[in-house]
């Protein structure tokens, strides 16, 4: 028996996909017998090769780091001015931005990856409260955290909005030029668009990074989704120099480990495997969308990574594929959605089209 706090399950916690441990406490299967289909992470991953032992051995060095920048700008089709810091994983700076960025009020397009709101709101009353239909959370005296649901609400008022594009977990996609021109209006008022690309690779044309303006946007790079390494902890944000600088400051030295600088320069100038990786999603998701239609099931969105569902009963039908050892994302705050990820294997895919089968004989 240990008095050690849990830290993976304290009230500042937001849940998350991938929680296949839960899972099997909660419906007592081995973690081992589940298709997790509840994360947006690519099944087939980069592949790993060996890796120097230095990598391994000695603390992250500055010419790695450079390496992997420079084949990033190209990954990303970066403009000479912009800036590009290397971090372990957006999530770091999604936590790091409230800290860094002007207080006012902050709109989040929603609904949409949770961390979101929750980092702006740490601080905020515990519950939050409903304005307008809209749910609004005090921070303190100078700024205030609004969930929107489209562009047109962003205001005056605004200081930093905050959209997902592609976005998760409704795959919407939003115009480069809307935003781009998003970025200067909050830019004229000294705000910021923080533009979260997290399932842009599957179409880099979807991106900001090769038009970033000098100021007034922030763009941040998950690695780990399209790689499909997310255990990995790497991501990018691509922004004004002043940006990332004040990152690199607040994260510190060796931010980023020996393996990711290297993996992530390895992958990122793979061309061929990224080409090969997104007709191989994009054949999947196919397959994944007309499996859920089958089923009776209506598809509100998807990107290549997932798919989003709505269902009257969607909270039974988690139950039901849970019980049959399947792992969807289900959503505490939005009962009647279920995100479904992609199958890794033939036997994954049998499983899932079986069990869809029994529940809709059984509905
Ligand atoms: C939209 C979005 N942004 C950011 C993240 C954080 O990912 P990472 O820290 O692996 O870059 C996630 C994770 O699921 C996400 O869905």
């Amino acid at each position: 028996m240990t008095n050690q706090p849990d830290r993976f399950s304290t009230p500042s916690s937001i849940p998350h996909g991938g929680d296949i441990d839960g899972a099997a406490v909660r419906y007592g299967i081995a973690a081992t017998d589940w298709v997790d289909l509840s994360t947006g992470i690519n099944p087939h991953a980069y592949p790993v090769p060996e890796l120097p032992a230095t990598a391994w051995h000695r603390l992250p060095g500055q010419a790695a780091e450079a390496r992997l920048l420079a084949t990033a700008r190209q990954y990303y089709s970066m403009t000479d001015t912009a800036d590009i810091c290397a971090v372990p994983g957006t999530q770091s700076v999604l936590q790091l931005l409230p800290h860094i960025l002007p207080s006012g009020q902050i709109d989040i397009l929603s609904p949409t990856y949770g961390e979101h709101a929750h980092c702006w709101s740490q601080h905020s009353c515990s519950n939050g409260n409903e304005l307008n239909g809209q749910k609004t959370f005090t921070v303190h005296q100078t700024r205030t955290v609004r969930e929107i649901h489209s562009i047109s609400e962003i205001n005056t008022e605004s200081k930093i909005a905050i959209i997902v594009n592609p976005n998760n977990p409704n795959g919407k996609r939003y115009n480069v030029i809307e935003l781009l021109e998003l970025a200067e209006t909050l830019r004229c008022r000294g705000g910021f668009l923080i533009l979260d690309e997290a399932f842009a690779d599957e179409d880099p044309e979807l991106s900001c990074a090769p038009s970033l303006p000098e100021d007034g946007m922030i763009i941040l790079r998950s690695f780990g989704k399209f790689f499909g390494l997310a255990g990995l902890r790497l991501g990018f944000v691509i922004a004004p120099p002043a940006i990332c600088d004040t990152l690199h400051r607040r994260l510190g030295p060796w931010a980023v480990n020996g393996p990711a600088l290297h993996l992530g320069q390895l992958a990122l100038a793979d061309t061929v495997w990224q080409q090969q990786t997104r007709g191989q999603l994009a054949k999947s998701t196919d397959r994944l969308r007309q499996l859920l239609v089958q089923s009776g099931l209506e598809i509100i969105g998807s990107t290549s990574l997932f798919c989003l569902i709505k269902h009257p009963d969607a909270t039974a039908l988690h139950e039901h594929l849970c019980a049959h050892g399947i792992l969807c994302r289900f959503f505490e705050d939005r009962p009647g959605f279920l995100r479904f990820g992609l199958p890794e294997m033939d036997s994954h895919w049998q499983r899932l089209e079986k069990s869809l089968l029994v529940w809709s004989e059984k509905s």
